[in-house]
């Protein structure tokens, strides 16, 4: 029998105790899986009092998360506790300069330090992971980088944030409007710390940005994520995109053209009868376009302490089988530099505008997008009981840069009552 891989684990929150709950669970599978045991060592916490709902007794304690990463009966570090500096950091860097492999769920950390800590643990020669870090559950980190290893990876999109999914869908169902089903969501415990993360985009776009290093071969590039939340998402484009067989997500797109990397994360109106229009709740779907095998679609729990802890547990069995990958699907020293390209692919766009209800309002608007080649599909204006008049514009497919200029004109007219909202709408693979 070889040796028992013992690990350490910072953070016990909802990650960290659903890790702790399956080792308790199946020691003997994993051992029969793996061929090791795979014991814990210790754990640690900011509160060390703190009722988990499971016993610590057996476990050694850190109150410091880097003093964790040195202990000598710990092989590998499991760093739960989120942030991306700070005592995340810190301890996956002393795991890392002390020749431990890292098994990580923290998307913040790797979407703005990915480079340097990939480089930092081929230097020392073991494994840094993160498929908990990206859709939960869902196994894509792997998919990408082995199963997929033959392809040119041409796209990669979906929908990475449950938080959104949720709000986004529950205003669906409910009728109610964003203020009221946010605070639904943080009531149920779904918000990040920092809500901005999720309902801003940032999480999702993290997520979009390591996917799309592992997709195209490119450094880790979140800055070159074209951000948009979900905020100025209301009910009644909700109601509208749902008048014309659409529904609205947070979608992320990364796609590799002529000019470069595109990487987009933002509010877009996908086809209500499409698997990704049929999402439901806190689920995610990640879609993978291959030169070999064309589309593949991946749908699962993107959070939750269950399925992140499978994802989690997926990467500590690698390890124990001895699988060695680059972090990133390639060595870190062999990424490029992502060369930036804003999203030029034409498409049909959504907009609601709010107009003053007088004479040649609706014409100045049609004129100003008509003299800047802009061709309206469908338009709609709906019933008003006050003085403005709301009105749903589709458009025919056009460069995104060419309608906000276009609405930049729109506005100058002054016969919008406030600034337009353009979404969107997919463009079909
Ligand atoms: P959480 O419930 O807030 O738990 C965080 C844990 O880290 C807590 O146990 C906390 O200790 C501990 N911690 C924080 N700062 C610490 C410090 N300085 N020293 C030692 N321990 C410290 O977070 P979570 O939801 O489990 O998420 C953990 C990580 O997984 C994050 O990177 C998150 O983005 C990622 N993730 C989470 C999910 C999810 O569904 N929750 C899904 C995918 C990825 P106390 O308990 O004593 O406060
Ligand atoms: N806040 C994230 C979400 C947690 O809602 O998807 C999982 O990464």
């Amino acid at each position: 029998m070889t040796t028992p891989l013992r690990l350490g684990i910072a953070g016990l929150g909802t990650v960290g105790v659903g890790v702790l709950r399956i080792i308790e669970a199946h020691g003997a599978m994993l051992t029969a899986r793996t061929g090791r045991a795979i014991s814990i060592s210790a754990v640690s916490a900011r509160s060390r009092g703190k009722d988990r709902g499971i016993d610590l007794s057996g476990y050694g304690w850190e109150d410091d998360p880097v003093a964790l990463a040195h202990r000598s009966d710990v092989d590998i570090f499991v760093e739960l506790m989120g942030g991306s500096d700070g005592p995340a950091k810190a301890a996956t860097e002393a795991a890392l300069d002390a020749g431990k492999p890292v098994v990580t769920a923290n998307k913040a950390m790797l979407a703005l330090h990915g480079q340097a800590l990939a480089e930092r643990a081929e230097a020392a020669g073991v494994p840094l992971r993160f498929e908990a870090a990206v859709a939960g559950g869902i196994p894509c980190i792997k998919a990408l980088t082995e199963g997929l290893a033959g392809n040119a990876i041409t796209r990669v999109s979906g929908v990475m944030n449950g938080t959104c999914n949720y709000i986004l869908t529950r205003m669906e169902s409910s009728g109610l409007p964003y203020a009221d089903i946010f605070e639904e969501a943080r009531a149920l415990g779904y918000l990040e710390a920092d809500p901005t993360l999720d309902v801003g985009g940032i999480d999702a776009g993290h997520k979009l940005a390591l996917l799309a290093a592992i997709a195209f071969g490119t450094q880790v590039d979140f800055d070159g994520v074209e951000l948009q939340g979900i905020e100025k998402v209301s009910i009644d484009d909700i109601r509208r995109a749902g008048d014309m067989g659409y529904r609205i997500k947070l979608l992320g797109e990364a796609r590799r053209t002529e000019a470069g990397i595109e990487q987009s994360m933002r509010p877009t109106l996908v086809p209500a009868a499409s698997p990704l229009g049929q999402l439901e709740g806190g689920t995610n779907m990640i879609v993978i376009e291959g030169d070999a095998v064309g589309q593949i679609v991946l749908r699962g729990a993107g959070a939750g302490e269950g399925p992140t802890a499978s994802a989690v547990m997926g990467d500590v069995c690698d390890i124990a089988r001895g699988l060695k990958l680059p972090t990133f699907g390639q060595p870190a020293t062999s990424l490029t530099a992502a060369q930036r390209a804003h999203a030029v692919t034409e498409c049909a766009h959504y907009i609601r505008m709010s107009l003053r209800d007088e004479p040649g309002a609706l014409a100045r608007v049609a004129t100003v997008l008509g003299e800047a080649g802009i061709s309206i599909d469908r338009m709609r204006q709906y019933d008003h009981p006050g003085a403005d008049a709301p009105v749903l514009i589709v458009t025919h497919p056009c460069a995104p840069g060419a309608l906000s200029s276009a609405l930049s004109g729109v506005v100058e007219t002054g016969v919008v009552t406030e600034d337009p909202v353009a979404l969107q709408i997919q463009v079909p693979s």
